[in-house]
């Protein structure tokens, strides 16, 4: 039999496979509540305008109510014949009030209606990001506190470069992920102007109050072109660009938790309540949460992909392709939200191993810039110069198997006359940390400084 809904014109129902295709409540259920606070505001509003009795909106209003308290007790009845949740909430308050059911859906349509709900979501997962970023830009921040002053190797091309601070590395990581908050709150306030009232496309001929439904529903102001409020899903678009930078920047330090809890390298040991076993290697201790951090940040950008091709190719206005929005943005969010919380948990639970941080930092001729640097401010040796000898000197100790510090002063005077004594004092690691001390630098005064600022930030 024909849809109760828009039934009017057909004899016949839809195919099994039609209805298949185009139903979305198996999906789009997640939406009610943000659908059920829409109509309320909408019912108001009729009710307000004089378009409506007040006491057919107080029915409405309180069989919305009924409504949301038995999808939240997981008693509703679902019915993919009713395609989505619009229609299912609409039909079951039908049962619940009778006729004033009838007049919710005046002045409005699905697709300003879906639009509503659809933003109100996203809005809030912007907000759930926000505070998930706080946590784990908090849990960074304990460990920058613990080891401001830890040497570790920086690098370039993943080759040791120059000593580095262990908090000065968790910080970097701190930084992005206040960039990345600051893209889901810039996303957020442009998003939040409301498309209800839009009606299908034009508009409508009933006076409504389009500035009392978006205060209502916590907008800045409705949408002024009921075109581009029904069709636009740019919103969606940018909560996905947002989350897909932040995913990028959760994979890298997945990455590097990858390759650091190795026992090539030593750098971290992840807790127990982190780490998984093996069935046959009785040793092992893999970094599984990490590796899934860094694989499921996929399915956010190809979220970004796929939602970006719905959309390209579509005339105004709304077309049910936008329908295929709703499951990209959630499954998007779902996995962004996961791998925050595990990385947060992950990052808190983690302890560097000062030890083998140091050794690393002293290998792999670390300091060599700082000896060239000492030729320079020393020597009076123009810079490219320096970094020749020093160049001569990397190659003398290496063929000797051994580092720039255990070399002899002879040896070094062998590569420069000039060299004395004092050079020995810029090898090492931790003056070579604590002598980076330009503005941004890597010094343990540097970093003490900044997590004392961010921790009056994040408070
Ligand atoms: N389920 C639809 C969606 O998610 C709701 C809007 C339907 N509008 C329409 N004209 N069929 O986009």
């Amino acid at each position: 039999s024909a849809n109760t809904m828009w039934g009017g014109r057909f004899a016949a129902g839809p195919d099994a496979i039609m209805e298949a295709i185009n139903a979305s409540i198996s999906f789009d259920q997640r939406l009610a509540s943000q659908d059920i606070a829409g109509s309320r505001a909408h019912a108001s509003m009729l009710a307000a305008t004089g378009i409506i009795s007040d006491k057919d909106a107080e029915a409405i209003k309180e069989g919305l109510l009924t409504v949301l308290s038995e999808i939240e007790a997981g008693e509703f009845p679902f019915s993919a014949v009713l395609e989505d949740i619009h229609m299912n909430v609409e039909a079951r308050l039908k049962d619940l009030v009778g006729e004033p059911a009838g007049r919710l859906h005046t002045a409005r349509s699905r697709n300003d209606q879906v639009a509503v709900d659809f933003r109100l979501w996203v809005r809030d997962q912007c907000d759930a990001a926000d505070s998930a970023l706080l946590a784990l830009q908090k849990a960074l921040l304990g460990q920058a506190e613990a080891g401001a002053d830890w040497v570790m190797p920086g690098f370039t091309h993943l080759q040791t470069a120059q000593p580095v601070t262990w908090g000065h590395h968790m910080l970097a990581y701190v930084e992005m992920l206040d960039r990345d908050r600051s893209r889901f709150a810039d996303a957020r306030r442009r998003m939040n102007t409301s498309p209800l009232g839009a009606a299908a496309l034009a508009g409508t001929s009933f006076p409504i109050d389009r500035d009392m439904t978006a205060k209502a529903l916590g907008f800045e102001r409705p949408m002024s072109n009921s075109l581009d409020a029904v069709s636009d899903r740019d919103f969606a678009l940018e909560y996905l660009a947002a989350a897909s930078i932040c995913a990028m920047h959760l994979s890298r330090l997945a990455e590097e938790l990858v390759i650091w809890s190795s026992a090539q390298f030593r750098f971290v040991k992840m807790s127990d309540k982190w780490s998984t076993g093996s069935s046959i290697m009785p040793q092992k201790r893999n970094p599984d949460a990490a590796e899934l951090i860094r694989a499921k940040i996929g399915r956010i950008f190809g979220a970004n992909v796929a939602l970006m091709t719905v959309m390209k190719g579509l005339p105004l206005t709304y077309s049910k392709d936008m329908q295929e929005d709703k499951e990209q943005v959630f499954d998007a969010a779902d996995n962004l939200m996961l791998a925050l919380a595990a990385m947060a948990g992950m990052v808190a639970d983690m302890s560097a191993n000062r030890e083998s941080l140091k050794a690393a930092a002293a290998s792999g001729f670390s300091t060599a810039t700082d000896l060239a640097d000492w030729l320079v401010r020393e020597l009076g040796l123009p810079f490219r110069d320096a970094h020749h000898v020093t160049g001569s000197l990397v190659a003398l100790a290496e063929s000797n198997g051994a580092d720039l510090p255990d070399l002899t002063l002879s040896d070094m005077q062998s590569v420069h006359a000039g060299i004395t004594e004092a050079v020995f004092e810029v090898l090492g690691v931790e003056n070579s940390v604590a002598s980076r001390t330009s503005f941004g630098g890597t010094a343990p005064a540097n970093v003490r400084q900044q997590v004392s600022a961010w921790k009056e930030r994040l408070a």
